[in-house]
C-alpha cells in the first residue's frame, strides 16, 4: 500500500517468516552455528526454543535454504495430533503414500524408505515446528523415532522447534531419556536495544530503501521498550508506524507516533504485548484467523487487541475489525 510513496521494492514489515530478510543478531547468529554444527554432525535431536515471535520458523526456513542435495527432507507444522497422524504427516512430506494405511504399517514405510536413502549416501531430517504442543507420550513416540537406526548410524535425525513450553513438557522426569538425547540446544532470546535498531534498517535495507523513513529522537528506544525485542512486535508496530507516516505523508517518526501505535494496538511491556488494566478483568482470546490463545485485560472501554500470532487486529464490537471469541 505504502511501497511506492517509501520507494520500496516490498513491504518491509511483513509477519511471514520470510528468511530472505534474516538478521542475524548475537542470539541468532548462535543459534545458526548452534543448528548448523548438529546438523553436520547428524547429531540425534536438535532443540530450537524461544519465546513467541522471536525467529524459530525464520531460522529454519533459513537452514533449510542452505541444506545440500544429500539432505532429505521432512517438515511438520501441525502438532496438534495423534501419532498415527504425525506418521502420516512426515511419510507423506518424506513423499510416501500413506492412503489406507495404518500406523504400524506406517511406521514399516518410514523405515524401509530410511534405510534406502542411507544406502544412497542421503541424509534424512525431520523438522517438527511448534512442537510445544506435543504432548508427553507424543514425545515419547518420537524419541523411539530417533531409535531407527543400522549397526553403525542413526538414520532420522530429528529437529524440534517450539516455545518456551517446550523446554518445560521435556523437563518432565518421565522424558529423561528423551532429555539425554538431545545433543545440541539452543535458545533464541529478545534482541538488544542496538539490534532492534540494526534489525528495523536492515529491514528496510532489504526491501529495497533503507531511508524510507527516518527515526527520530526516540522512537527506536520507545519501539525497543514496547517490543521488548521480540522480532514480530517489533515488525508490527513498524509496520504500522509507516502506514501512520504515509497516511501524514511524511517520511519521518518520533516517539510520540509510536506511542500513539501502541496505545492503539494496546501493546504493553508486562502482558506478551498486551496491554493491562488496574481495575478490569481477565479475558481469554483466541485470534479469529490463526486460532492462536492469548489472555488478555482488557477495560471497559478497551476494544480492539492485536493478534501475536499473526499479527491482525481484532475487536470485539467495532466492525471494522474482525470480531474475536473466547475461546470457549
Ligand atoms: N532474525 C530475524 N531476521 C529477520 N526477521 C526476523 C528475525 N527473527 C524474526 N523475524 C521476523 O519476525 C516475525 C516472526 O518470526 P517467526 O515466525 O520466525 O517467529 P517464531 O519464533 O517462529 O514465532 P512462533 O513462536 O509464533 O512460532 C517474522 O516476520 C520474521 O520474519
Ligand atoms: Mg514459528
Amino acid at each position: 500500500m505504502y511501497e511506492r510513496f517509501f520507494h520500496l521494492k516490498t513491504k518491509p514489515f511483513e509477519l511471514v517468516p520470510n528468511p530472505a530478510f534474516i538478521y542475524l543478531s548475537k542470539t541468532h547468529k548462535k543459534a545458526i552455528t548452534y543448528l548448523d554444527y548438529g546438523v553436520r554432525e547428524k547429531a540425534g535431536f536438535i532443540l530450537l526454543t524461544g519465546e513467541v515471535g522471536s525467529g524459530k520458523t525464520t531460522l529454519i526456513r533459513n537452514l533449510v535454504k542452505k541444506m545440500g542435495n544429500n539432505v532429505v527432507l521432512s517438515k511438520v507444522f501441525n502438532t496438534k495430533v495423534d501419532f498415527e497422524q504425525l506418521i502420516s504427516m512426515i511419510n507423506d512430506d518424506f513423499g510416501l503414500n500413506i492412503k489406507d494405511k495404518n500406523k504400524v504399517r506406517l511406521l514399516k514405510d518410514l523405515y524401509d524408505f530410511l534405510i534406502e536413502q542411507h544406502s544412497k549416501g542421503s541424509h534424512c531430517i525431520l523438522i517438527i515446528d511448534e512442537a510445544q504442543n506435543l504432548t508427553p507420550e507424543l514425545l515419547e513416540e518420537i524419541r523411539m523415532l530417533s531409535n531407527l537406526e543400522t549397526d553403525d548410524s542413526k538414520l532420522l535425525q530429528i529437529i524440534l522447534v517450539g516455545q518456551p513450553e517446550l523446554k518445560k513438557t521435556l523437563s518432565m522426569p518421565e522424558l529423561r531419556q528423551f532429555r539425554q538425547r538431545i545433543s545440541v540446544s539452543c535458545h533464541l532470546y529478545p534482541f538488544k536495544r542496538h539490534e532492534t535498531g540494526e534489525y528495523i534498517y536492515h529491514r528496510l535495507e532489504v526491501a529495497g530503501n533503507k531511508e524510507a523513513i527516518k527515526f527520530k529522537g526516540h522512537a527506536v528506544d520507545v519501539i525497543h521498550h514496547y517490543s521488548r525485542g521480540i522480532p514480530r512486535l517489533v515488525n508490527i508496530i513498524c509496520d504500522f508506524l509507516m502506514l501512520s507516516a504515509f497516511a501524514e505523508e511524511k517520511n519521518e517518526a518520533d516517539e510520540h507516533m509510536v506511542f500513539d501505535i501502541v496505545k492503539d494496538l494496546e501493546i504493553d511491556v508486562q502482558h506478551r504485548g498486551i496491554k493491562t488494566f488496574p481495575d478490569n478483568q481477565q479475558e481469554n482470546i483466541v485470534c479469529p484467523k490463526c486460532g492462536f490463545k492469548q489472555s488478555a485485560q482488557l477495560s471497559s472501554g478497551q476494544q480492539r487487541a492485536v493478534c501475536l500470532k499473526c499479527g491482525i487486529v481484532f475487536a470485539k464490537f467495532n466492525a471494522c475489525c474482525m470480531p474475536w471469541s473466547d475461546g470457549s
